[in-house]
C-alpha cells in the first residue's frame, strides 16, 4: 500500500464539477489553507480519440504544477467508463511526473454518465469495474484512490465493491454515503461507512452530509474513518477547516451568533481571493460574476432571511454590485 499524500485524520475539500478549477483551488489554499487537501473535479476519459498532455496539464492546472507546496496538497480525478481509453489516458498521467495521486470517480450520477456505464454505473458491474481498476493499477505507479458511493441502484454489491479495491491495490477508498439512485436525497448514511472502516484494511474516508464542526467531530469518533471529505460543506462554510484548526477541543461552546460573525468576516475574504485568481483568467466581469453568484448557494443559509440575502446576491447587476452587497452584510 502506497502513503497517502495527506495525514491522517485531514480534512479535504471534495472535487466538484464547476467549482474545483484551479482558479478556485488556488484561491482556496491562499484564503483557508487550512484544508488539508483539494482535488481536481472529474476529467472524463474519451471514448473516441485520445488525450493531448496539453488537455491534462491544463486540468490540474499549470500554476499549481509550478507551485510545490500546492502541488502536493493536489489530486487529480478521472471518470472514466468500459469503452473508454483508460490505458492511454492513464499512462499520460503516470507519465507527468509532479502528478502523484490519481483518483477514479466511482459516484458521478449524471444520467448521461450512467448510460455510458460510466461514474456509479460501475459499481454495478464487477466485472468491468475490477478490470477498469486493474488497468489503472498496473499503469499507474503512484497512489491510486478510488471515491464511491454505496451503491448503484441499491448497496447489495457493497461489500463485494469493497474487497475488490483492497484486491487490486486502491490505495484509499472514499465513500459518499448514497446509492446512485439516492442521488442528494435524505441523509447520507454513515453505517455503511463505518462498517467499511470495520471491514477494509486500507484508509476510509468519509463523505455526506458533513456540514458543521459537530459533525466531523461525530464522523472521526463515531464512523472512525481516516480522513474526511466535504462537499456542499465546504461550498456552505469554506472556512470550516480553519475554525476546525482553532476550536476542534471546544467547539461546543460556540454559539450560532459567534459563528454568523465569522461568517460575515471571512466571506469577505474568501471573495477577495477568488477575485484576484478569477480575474486573471477571465477577461469579462460578468463571468466573474456569474461564478460569484454560483459559489453563493449555500452561503447565506445560516442568515436570517438567508433566501432574501441570497436571492439579493443572485440580483447583483455587476461585480462591484456584489462586492456592495458584501460589505453591507
Ligand atoms: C456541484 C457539485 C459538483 C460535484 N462534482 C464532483 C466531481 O467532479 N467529482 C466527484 O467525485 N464528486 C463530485 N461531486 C460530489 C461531491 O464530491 C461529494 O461526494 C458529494 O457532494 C457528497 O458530499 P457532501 O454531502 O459533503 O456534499 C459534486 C458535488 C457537487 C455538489
Amino acid at each position: 500500500m502506497r502513503k497517502l499524500p495527506f495525514k491522517e485524520r485531514s480534512l479535504l475539500f471534495a472535487p466538484m464539477e464547476g467549482v474545483t478549477d484551479e482558479p478556485y483551488r488556488i484561491a482556496i489554499d491562499r484564503a483557508f489553507p487550512e484544508w488539508d487537501y483539494l482535488c481536481t473535479d472529474f476529467l472524463r476519459v474519451p471514448t473516441v480519440g485520445k488525450f493531448s498532455n496539453e488537455k491534462i496539464l491544463s486540468h490540474y492546472g499549470h500554476k499549481v504544477l509550478a507551485n510545490s507546496q500546492l502541488r502536493k496538497k493536489t489530486g487529480f480525478q478521472i471518470l472514466t467508463s468500459y469503452r473508454a481509453q483508460t490505458e492511454d489516458t492513464v499512462k499520460k498521467i503516470e507519465a507527468i511526473n509532479e502528478i502523484t495521486h490519481l483518483d477514479l470517480n466511482l459516484g458521478c450520477p449524471s444520467k448521461k454518465v450512467n448510460a455510458h456505464k460510466g461514474g456509479a454505473y460501475l459499481l454495478s458491474e464487477m466485472k468491468e469495474l475490477r478490470e477498469i481498476i486493474q488497468i489503472i493499477r498496473k499503469n499507474y505507479s503512484k497512489t491510486f484512490t478510488v471515491k464511491i458511493r454505496i451503491g448503484y441502484k441499491n448497496t447489495d454489491k457493497f461489500f463485494d465493491s469493497l474487497k475488490l479495491f483492497e484486491d487490486e491495490g486502491v490505495d484509499a477508498i472514499t465513500i459518499h454515503g448514497r446509492t446512485r439512485d439516492e442521488l442528494y436525497r435524505g441523509i447520507a448514511n454513515w453505517d455503511y461507512i463505518k462498517k467499511a472502516v470495520q471491514s477494509v484494511s486500507i484508509p476510509v474516508i468519509g463523505n455526506g452530509d458533513v456540514w458543521t464542526l459537530r459533525d466531523i467531530d461525530r464522523m472521526f469518533t463515531q464512523v472512525g474513518c481516516d480522513s474526511i471529505m466535504l462537499g456542499r460543506g465546504a461550498l456552505k462554510t469554506p472556512w470550516l477547516a480553519t475554525l476546525y484548526n482553532q476550536y476542534r477541543d471546544n467547539y461546543d461552546e460556540l454559539d450560532d451568533d459567534f459563528l454568523l460573525e465569522e461568517r460575515k468576516k471571512y466571506l469577505q475574504n474568501y471573495f477577495d481571493e477568488l477575485e484576484r485568481e478569477y480575474k486573471k483568467v477571465q477577461t469579462k466581469q460578468v463571468n466573474v460574476l456569474n461564478r460569484f453568484k454560483s459559489f453563493s448557494r449555500y452561503l447565506f443559509d445560516d442568515f436570517q432571511n438567508g433566501d432574501a440575502v441570497r436571492s439579493s446576491f443572485q440580483r447583483a447587476e455587476s461585480l462591484d454590485h456584489f462586492k456592495d452587497l458584501l460589505y453591507g452584510i
